[in-house]
């Protein structure tokens, strides 16, 4: 096993041969997408990825995949589709698409409505191990007694009441929130360590944060393959738990090494 909370300057594919088998918790990481971005022109073999992933993470353990797709010749690739289905073939649940909603829009268009939102696949090894879901969605009925009805596999309707637990509930003032995720995005609001957007490509800290603290406990692994600028890694760290990443560039993990130095608990 490689030592805890570094990020490797190699290949993530040469980088995961290091991890024993199922030593992983939880992997939150966004890929190149199709030519979107350049990356000094570093590639990757998504196959070999999407298997290496699935014998290194835990039973019970997720990935999020953040992913996107590139439009050529007026018709969009289809990558993030064809991936969400190859890691199916190779073994995972595709558990949920989350979307992660931007609150501006990089590339305005005229003849589509402009691209607000990126794919958020939730992929689990067999049964999900950990599952935290955030109770953050203001309830416009918070105080009010449970009401409402909800309808029986037979077809029948019986009142919320009148389930075991409900009697005289009322309720929350928060509930869970829905699956699409919105996130302001841009400079010094995707995250305030300046350095970070010496890279081209970064997803909001509050995002990785999230995903960290829904599917996995303090002190579990999480892994990024695809590190970038070090988000996964500092929000890792800002929530207690271990990292490991890898990133081909070297100038992108001496930001990261940088930016985890410098503001690793500041979030
Ligand atoms: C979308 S960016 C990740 C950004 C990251 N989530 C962040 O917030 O900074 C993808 C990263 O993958 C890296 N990369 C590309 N091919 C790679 C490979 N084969 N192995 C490891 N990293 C690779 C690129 O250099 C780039 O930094």
């Amino acid at each position: 096993m490689l030592e805890k909370n570094k990020i490797y300057n190699i290949d993530c594919i040469e980088g995961m041969r290091l991890l024993q088998n199922s030593s992983i918790d939880l992997t939150v990481t966004s890929p190149p997408y199709d030519n979107l971005r350049s990356y000094k022109g570093y590639s990757f073999d998504f196959e070999s990825v999407a298997k290496e992933l699935y014998r290194v993470t835990k039973d019970g353990g997720v990935v999020v995949w953040v992913v996107n797709d590139a439009t050529v010749k007026g018709s969009e690739t289809g990558t993030s589709f064809r991936q969400a289905l190859y890691f199916k073939e190779v073994g995972f649940l595709l558990h949920d698409t989350m979307l992660y909603e931007k609150d501006s829009c990089p590339y305005p268009e005229t003849t589509r409505y402009y691209p607000s939102f990126e794919y958020m696949f939730i992929l689990v090894k067999g049964k999900i191990g950990t599952v935290h879901l955030i109770a953050d969605k203001p309830n416009k009925h918070y105080g009010d007694k449970i009401s409402g009805t909800v309808r029986n596999p037979d077809g029948s309707v019986i009142p919320m009441s009148a389930i075991k637990n409900n009697t005289g509930r009322k309720i929350k003032p928060f509930g869970i929130r829905p699956n699409i995720w919105r996130y302001k995005m841009g400079y010094m609001k995707s995250t305030t360590d300046k350095i970070s957007y010496k890279h081209p490509a970064i997803f909001p800290e509050q995002l990785a944060y999230d995903h960290i603290i829904s599917w996995s406990n303090k002190g579990d692994v999480v892994l990024d393959p695809f590190m970038g600028s070090g988000t996964t890694a500092k929000m890792a760290r800002v929530a207690g738990r271990d990292f490991i990443g890898f990133e081909i560039s070297k100038e992108y993990c001496d930001i990261a090494e940088e930016r985890l130095n410098t503001n690793a608990l500041f979030f």
